[in-house]
């Protein structure tokens, strides 16, 4: 099972993240490593037992352990991925990691368990929907940049400018990847899309559309999130383009990067300065 996970790589953006922190504080160690490989652990389990909560097919191309194997094999597979992530942590000198990413792991959990709740829940707001994106996704790619540059010896202060870098970035990373599930095909994304809306979990672009959108349109729209069937993508999509929120969600993402941006400006000029610029890019123009 665990060659099955591994054999399609993702694109590995929680370790890049801690990497070039780590080198663009000045200093890449061995413990950051590790760590790199723990964070991606955590991530890959945080998806397999995703997928089982979306009752999703396919995952990085392949299917998903949760339709090969069923739900029981998932959950454990999730759950001894995650052991493994935190054994593996616990083989550095301190606690710190051990700590940062133990309350991490707490957070992204509470993000799911507010993403389930609110399932059927066409009311969602704006602010509720930042919550849950802020812990199911933000909180890793922030800790990963807290790590980065703590093991590189920085200030509390640094680390906290660089955990809030982070997060921006995991924001906008989740809002981006909530787009491509209206927009993008299931071949360029090597996943399963649209689990959103069929389980009436609105996303950004629906929050924005359900509000926007004249009364006719409004109550199709809750109808689909109502109705727990597979929805329509592409009326859905139409929806959205009518209301223009697909644009609206890019605008929301581009203002997290910006945030990101400022925190790159303070940083010393150096190659992995910028490759962490190109990260943000890649964020927002990111097709898969
Ligand atoms: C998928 O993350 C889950 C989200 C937080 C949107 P990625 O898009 O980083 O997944 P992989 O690791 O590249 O497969
Ligand atoms: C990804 O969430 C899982 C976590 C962030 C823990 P989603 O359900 O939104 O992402 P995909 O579309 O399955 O990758
Ligand atoms: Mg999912
Ligand atoms: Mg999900």
């Amino acid at each position: 099972l665990c060659e099955r996970v591994l054999r399609y790589r993702g694109k590995m953006l929680r370790p890049t993240l801690l990497l070039l922190t780590a080198e663009a504080c000045g200093r890449l160690t061995d413990p950051h490593l590790t760590l790199a490989a723990v964070v991606e652990m955590v991530h890959v389990a945080t998806l397999v037992h995703d997928d089982v909560l979306d009752e999703a097919a396919a995952r990085r191309k392949q299917p998903t352990i949760n339709a090969t194997d069923g739900n029981n094999t998932a959950v454990l597979l999730g759950d001894y991925l995650i052991s493994h992530a935190f054994h593996l942590c616990s083989s550095l000198d301190d606690q710190y990691a051990s700590r940062a990413i133990g309350a991490t792991t707490n957070v992204v959990c509470e993000g799911e368990l507010m993403q389930v709740h609110h399932r059927g829940d066409t009311e969602l707001s704006e602010a509720d929907y930042l919550e849950i994106i802020r812990r199911k996704t933000a909180a890793l790619t922030g800790v990963c940049c807290a790590l980065g540059s703590r093991y590189a010896g920085e200030s509390v202060v640094a680390v906290a400018a660089w955990e809030r870098f982070g997060m921006d970035l995991g924001i906008a990373f989740q809002i981006v990847d909530d787009i491509l599930d209206c927009t993008a095909t299931e071949d360029q994304m090597g996943k399963t899309l649209g689990r959103d809306l069929d389980l009436g979990e609105p996303t950004l672009p629906v929050i924005h559309a359900l509000a926007q959108a004249e009364p006719v349109i409004r109550q199709k729209l809750i109808a689909v999130l109502s109705n727990g069937r597979a929805a329509p993508r592409e009326r859905v999509r139409n929806w959205l383009d009518a209301t223009d929120s697909i644009s609206y969600a890019y605008r929301m993402a581009a203002q997290y990067v910006a945030s990101a941006r400022k925190h790159l400006d303070c940083v010393p000029l150096s190659p992995a300065r910028e490759s962490l610029a190109a990260v943000t890019d890649f964020i927002l123009a990111r097709r898969r």
